[in-house]
């Protein structure tokens, strides 16, 4: 019974360290996914930044769909707010602080990333616009 109970507790342990990351983010798999991307890609890459993050949220582009200059299109200029869709269906916040489980999952962030980029850019986002968007709204 006391061994049963022994591996019980650290099995858990074993599971949530995993699955929370090294740092302790969520998060954090997906950023070193990026982080890893980046250096491969750009020589000068020193690491992800919020406030590069923010102002790529916030930038009106002029290289993208007229209708979608920037992020905040969708999503509202306050990441902690309910965004629209061009026809008017919600979308959660981009804040973890009120979505956790936002760029928890590789599949999703990329398909979006890559929908929403190419939108409003007019081409991909770079790894490093990625880690630097997902670093922002960590601090949101
Ligand atoms: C045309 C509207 C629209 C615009 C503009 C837009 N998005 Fe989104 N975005 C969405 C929708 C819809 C979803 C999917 C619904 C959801 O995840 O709640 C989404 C989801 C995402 C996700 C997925 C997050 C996750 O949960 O992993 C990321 C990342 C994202 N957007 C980044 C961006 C970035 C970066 C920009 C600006 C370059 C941007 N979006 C501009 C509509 C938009």
């Amino acid at each position: 019974m006391k061994a049963t109970h022994r591996l019980g507790a650290w099995v858990i342990v074993a599971c949530c360290a995993l699955a929370r990351g090294a740092s302790g983010e969520p998060q954090q798999p997906l950023l070193d996914f990026y982080a890893s991307e980046a250096k491969a890609t750009d020589p000068a890459f020193s690491g992800f930044s919020a406030q590069r993050g923010e102002q790529l949220f916030r930038t009106h582009f002029t290289t993208g769909k007229p209708d979608t200059p920037s992020c905040t299109a969708c999503h509202t200029t306050d990441p902690k707010k309910v965004g629209q869709t061009r026809a008017g269906k919600d979308i959660d916040p981009m804040a973890v602080s009120l979505n956790p489980k936002r760029y928890t999952d590789q599949a999703k962030s990329e398909k979006w990333f890559g929908r929403n980029c190419n939108n409003v850019l007019g081409r991909e986002c770079t790894a490093t616009e990625k880690g630097d968007f997902i670093t922002f709204m960590l601090t949101q």
